[in-house]
Order: structure tokens, then C-alpha cells, then sequence
């Protein structure tokens, strides 16, 4: 019937409107709240980018420290939440216990849920915003069978997660044969930090929509967080920067990429070449050449490692010069850049995508409370063309 307009995958359909992030994929431009990305990763602390997210303008230097304060002290998980490890077995992926963990998260603040407040509603967004990075840490933890490390509250947010990840139980880490301990690099710190920056929101994503989508049905918060987790697993969103891994050590040699090119050209194979299309930007991704430009600032300091480089530079340069992705304007996206650098952070590889949900976060909760505070917010309910008979 014409009562409808069809539109899978919604490639058309405008589903709120938004102060939050602009895009303008044909000239690959990224603002948040204004700002262009560039001038936000690498620039901004990463918690400062989360304030101007959740609250539209960059903070000063005072409400920045009070900011970058709380949110330690509000990383902490509720013991009993963290029991919830122990009932998932080692090997679990860590994105299948953060979802769970996310979503027990609304059983533990079920008082808090006075949205009216407009004390308690700012709290609400700022606890998961803290939490996720332990979060993450511990499930990445539980998945190996090592103890769970409690966050230090003298560390800074991107610090404190890597410490997280890192340490020996008690907190020391490790010990180098020259009797100096191995510490958190400042520039490791950095890095990171912009990579979380340079994730932290992108508009009507399939998760994010997804938050608005849970959030719209008047459900807990962290539920719809935790539902945004569900989405981004998916590698053909935020799961796709651990399979550019898995893809780049697969293809092994530089020689190889031609059999890779013409494999992801065929269009009789559902192979796809991840890291590369995007549904909105027909042009060069601009979060990617930031992350680019940060990983050949990068590449000495941290020893990145060449030979995944190398593999890279030539898979980009074999796809870029080839008609088939020209015509269809498939770029090199975020996710194919942060893995060499996530890598020479000593990152595993399952922990990608963990990555990607803690730099997500602030996106998702502000356009939760964007959504929330909107006086025409109405159910997602969208209608179908029935087509059986
Ligand atoms: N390799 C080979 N062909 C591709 C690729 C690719 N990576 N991406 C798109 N195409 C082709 C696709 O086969 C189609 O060809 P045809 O018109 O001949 O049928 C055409 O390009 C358009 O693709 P589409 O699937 O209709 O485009 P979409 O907007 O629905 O999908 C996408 C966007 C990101 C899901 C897709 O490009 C893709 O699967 N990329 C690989 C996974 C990936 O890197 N995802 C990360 C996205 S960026 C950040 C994030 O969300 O994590």
C-alpha cells in the first residue's frame, strides 16, 4: 500500500531532531556541538568532551576538575554488580558481559530514576559515563581469569582504565629487568584519550538509534545503554575494528592484498573489506584521518608495528585507486585505522570494541537525555508493508 514510505535501513528517514553532533558526509565534516573533531581530539581531554556532549559547552577550568573529580569517585562498582563476573565463564567476549553488566547496572539504581530531578537525571548520565571503563576492565579480566582490579582514584579516566587492564593484583605493575617498573605512559595516555574523543558520538548510528529507540518506550537508562552495546557488537558497526585486525593478519603479506581486493569486489561473495564503507560519509571518513594523522605522530614512540602498516598503507592504496570502491565511494572508515594503535597500546584484540563503547558512551547517554527532554519524543514505532498474503 502507498500509506507508508518504505525505507529499509531508513537511508532516508530523519528520526529526531538534534543539537548534538552535525555530520556532512559529502565534505567529511564532524562537529560536536559545534566543534570540529580536530580541534576536540588530542586537544580537549576526553572528559571534557564528554561535558560539552552532556552539556553543550566546553567547561572551564573549575567546573572541569569538579567534573574530572566525580567521575573518579563515581567509577567504583557496587560489589554485588560485581559479582555478576564470576557467573560468566573465561573466554566470555568482553562485549557479551558488558551488556549484561550494563543492564544489571538498572537493577542497582532503581531508586535514582526521579527523571524530574533535574540533580539526579545529571547523575544518572555522568555514573555510566564513570562505570563503563571498569566495566570494561573487568570483563576483560574475568575473561582471562585474572582478579579484578579496583579503579585508583588518583588516576585520570583514560589512565585509569589502561591501570586497570594492566596491573597485578594490589595494584604494582610490571616489573622490568632493570628494576624499574613498566608505568602508564603519558603518550600512551594521550593517545587513547583521542581515540576515545574521536568516538564519543556520530549522530543517528544504528546503536545510538537503538538507545533512542529503548529509551523512547520510557525504559531504565543503562537498559537502553546496555541495548546500544547489543547493536555495537554487530561487525558491521563497532564490531568491525576487531575484525580489521583479525582481516589484516590474515592477508599476512603485502602480496596477498591483490586475491583480499578482488575477493571483496566480487559480488557473488559476501566477503567484505572491513574498516572500509560508510553509510553516511560517500567521502574520506574525517574521524580516520584524524586517527591517520595521529598514528604516523605515533609510529616511532610507540613502535607500531610495520609490517600491519605496511599491509595497511596497501590494502588503502590498492582499494582507493580501483574503480569498484571509487563508484561506490568506499573510504577507509575509523575502524580501520585504530587497530595499530590500540595494538601498540597493548590492547587485545577483544577489547576493541570494548574500546569503542566507552568512547560511545557520553554519545549515547546525551542523546538519551536529549531525547528524554524533548516535549515531542513519541514511542519509535515505526509502521511496515505487509507483504504475506
Ligand atoms: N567491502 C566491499 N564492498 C562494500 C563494502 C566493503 N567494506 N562496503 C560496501 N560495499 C558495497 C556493497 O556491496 C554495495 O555494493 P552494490 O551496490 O554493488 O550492491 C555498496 O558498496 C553499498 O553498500 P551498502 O551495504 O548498501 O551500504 P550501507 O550504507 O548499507 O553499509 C556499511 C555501510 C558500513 C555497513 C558497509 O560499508 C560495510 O559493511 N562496511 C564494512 C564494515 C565496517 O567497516 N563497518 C564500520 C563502519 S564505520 C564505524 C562503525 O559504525 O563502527
Amino acid at each position: 500500500s502507498g500509506m507508508f514510505t518504505y525505507d529499509p535501513g531508513y537511508t532516508s528517514t530523519a528520526s529526531c531532531d538534534s543539537k548534538i553532533t552535525f555530520i556532512d558526509g559529502e565534505n567529511s565534516e564532524l562537529r560536536y556541538r559545534g566543534y570540529d573533531i580536530a580541534d576536540l581530539a588530542g586537544k580537549h581531554s576526553f572528559l571534557d568532551v564528554c561535558y560539552l556532549l552532556m552539556r553543550g559547552s566546553l567547561p572551564t577550568e573549575d567546573a572541569s576538575k569538579n567534573f574530572d573529580l566525580e567521575i573518579r569517585h563515581r567509577s567504583f562498582l557496587n560489589e554485588g554488580l560485581i559479582r555478576i563476573f564470576d557467573a560468566l565463564p573465561d573466554g566470555a567476549h568482553p562485549m557479551a558481559t558488558m551488556g549484561a553488566a550494563t543492564m544489571a547496572l538498572a537493577a542497582f539504581y532503581k531508586d535514582h530514576l526521579n527523571l524530574e530531578d533535574d540533580k539526579q537525571f545529571k547523575i544518572m548520565r555522568r555514573r555510566i559515563v564513570a562505570k563503563m571503563p571498569t566495566i570494561a576492565a573487568m570483563a576483560y579480566r574475568n575473561s582471562i581469569g585474572t582478579p579484578l582490579i579496583y579503579p585508583d582514584v588518583n588516576r585520570y579516566f583514560t589512565e585509569n582504565f589502561l591501570y586497570m587492564l594492566r596491573a597485578y593484583p594490589g595494584g604494582s605493575m610490571k616489573r622490568l629487568p632493570d628494576g624499574t617498573n613498566e608505568e602508564i605512559k603519558q603518550i600512551e595516555v594521550d593517545a587513547l584519550d583521542a581515540i576515545f574523543t574521536l568516538h564519543a558520538d556520530h549522530e543517528q548510528n544504528a546503536s545510538t538509534t537503538t538507545v533512542r529507540n529503548v529509551g523512547s518506550t520510557e525504559a531504565h537508562p543503562y537498559v537502553a545503554i546496555s541495548s546500544g552495546i547489543a547493536a555495537l557488537w554487530g561487525s558491521a558497526h563497532g564490531g568491525a575494528n576487531e575484525k580489521v585486525m583479525d582481516q589484516l593478519k590474515m592477508i599476512g603479506d603485502i602480496k596477498n592484498v591483490p586475491s583480499f581486493i578482488a575477493k571483496a569486489k566480487d559480488r557473488n561473495d559476501p566477503f567484505r573489506l572491513m574498516g572500509f564503507g560508510h553509510r553516511v560519509y560517500k567521502n574520506r571518513d574525517p574521524r580516520a584521518e584524524c586517527l591517520k594523522g595521529l598514528q604516523d605522530q605515533l609510529r616511532v614512540e610507540l613502535k607500531l608495528d610495520s609490517k600491519l602498516l605496511d599491509i595497511a598503507a596497501a590494502v588503502e592504496e590498492a582499494a582507493l585507486s580501483d574503480d569498484y570502491f571509487k563508484e561506490r565511494g568506499l573510504y577507509p572508515n575509523i575502524d580501520f585505522y585504530s587497530g595499530v594503535i590500540l595494538t601498540a597500546l597493548k590492547i587485545p584484540v577483544e577489547m576493541f570494541t570494548p574500546i569503542f563503547v566507552i568512547g560511545r558512551t557520553p554519545g549515547w547517554i546525551s542523546q538519551w537525555s536529549e531525547l528524554k527532554q524533548d516535549p515531542k519524543h513519541k514511542i519509535a514505532r515505526p509502521r511496515q508493508l505487509y507483504t504475506g498474503n
